[in-house]
């Protein structure tokens, strides 16, 4: 028994093969093209683990991913793989189609060859798995009940786009084929080796090195907050029991206002490691443009996946915060290993003026 996973050196990727393997003797085979995004540091604790085979390369590589499917014959194919930045959409988009979208359709047609030749019984067990967003949804105004799975797709930016059209291929493969998928679609994710790029791990970064906390608009926008162990876990439970062709939302009934997510993180950095100058971090709060197209609320209703599956958070958001605030303070060489070159590139062109 073996598991493929995409995306597997991402954030998100990388902290569910970490979960895995502290749960579960199976061993997993870990895709990744490693874009900016993707870091081998991440699995560097998984060096000499038999149980990780770690192979660099595109899910859209179907001669790769065919002899990869053929060699370690998985039981399932965790999809985790994508191009996952909103402002970076809004900047480059044709990354985001190549990717999330034919990449997805690739990853599929490959998956669906080996699938369709594994014997019947092996067939009827096998689990695609595809990791998504709660923004294929679109966007909530602030009295609206929160999204069920249910809800109409309306995605606003161009990531969201390309996650919905993900979606539906993803649908479209279970229908057409027969393909056993499960879909997830999950909220805002944070904890350790989160890109510093997103806002979470931006602000503790730039608040630890001084510069301005930039809060775009005026930070009302509301985002429903899930610690990264508590998604890995839902995944882990999907796989487990979810039923093929349904999706199941994820998410940690924590809506916060980005200024108060903010002001939280200044508040314990203020407290584990508080500035010299005896000032409070919040100090470096600074607002800038908004976002073009930013979506106000989003808000996911956990229900089904409780009710139906028995999933239901850990963490709150209070004692998932601390835990990333003080993950960041003790893990300063990933930071600064991550932090380098491709990245300040990107500061410089997103908020350069
Ligand atoms: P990430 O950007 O941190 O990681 C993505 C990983 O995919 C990287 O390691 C990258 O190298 C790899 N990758 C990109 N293109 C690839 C390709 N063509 N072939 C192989 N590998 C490729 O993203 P993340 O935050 O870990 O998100 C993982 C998944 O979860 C994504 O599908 C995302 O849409 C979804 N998701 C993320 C969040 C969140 O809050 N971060 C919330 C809900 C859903
Ligand atoms: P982000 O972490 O990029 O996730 P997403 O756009 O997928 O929700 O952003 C979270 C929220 O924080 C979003 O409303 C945009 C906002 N934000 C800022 O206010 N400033 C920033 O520098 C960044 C990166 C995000």
């Amino acid at each position: 028994m073996t598991l493929l996973v995409t995306g597997g050196a991402g954030f998100i990727g990388s902290n569910f093969v970490h979960h895995w393997l502290s749960a579960h003797e199976e061993p997993l085979v870990n895709l990744d093209k490693l874009t900016y995004a993707g870091n081998v540091g991440n699995l560097q604790s998984l060096a000499q683990d038999k149980r990780h085979v770690f192979v660099q390369g595109d899910i859209g590589d179907t001669a790769l991913v065919t002899q990869l499917l053929n060699q370690y014959q998985p039981r399932a194919v965790l999809h985790f793989a994508a191009e996952s930045h909103v402002d970076r959409s809004i900047h480059g988009p044709l990354d985001f189609i190549q990717t999330n979208v034919v990449g997805t359709c690739q990853l599929l047609e490959s998956v669906r060859a080996y699938w369709s030749a594994l014997p019947a019984d092996q067939q009827s067990h096998f689990r695609f798995l595809h990791v998504s967003t709660d923004e294929v949804y679109g966007s909530l105004s602030p009295d609206a009940p929160a999204f069920t799975e249910t809800h109409p797709y309306e995605p606003n930016s161009p990531y969201a786009a390309s996650k919905a059209a993900s979606d539906h291929m993803v649908r479209a493969w279970h229908h057409t084929y027969g393909l056993p998928v499960l879909t997830t679609n999950c909220s805002n994710n944070y904890g350790p080796y989160h890109f510093p790029e997103k806002l979470i791990p931006l602000v503790i970064h730039h608040a630890l090195s001084g510069k301005p906390l930039p809060v775009y608009g005026d930070g009302m926008q509301v985002r429903d907050w899930l610690f990264v162990e508590d998604h890995c876990r839902a995944i882990e439970r999907v796989l487990q029991a979810g039923t093929p062709g349904e999706t199941y939302n994820i998410g940690g009934w924590n809506e916060k206002p980005n200024i108060e997510v903010v002001k939280t993180l200044c508040h314990l950095l203020d407290e584990l490691q508080p500035r010299a100058d005896g000032q409070s971090y919040a100090s470096q709060i600074t607002y800038v443009k908004d976002r073009a197209g930013h979506d106000r609320r989003y808000a996911i209703d956990a229900g089904k996946i409780h009710n139906s599956l028995g999933w239901q958070p850990v963490e709150t958001f209070e004692t998932g915060l601390r835990k990333t605030v003080q993950w960041y303070l003790d893990h300063a060489d990933w930071v600064s290993g991550v932090t380098s070159g491709a990245y300040r590139q990107w500061v410089d062109l997103h908020y350069g003026d």
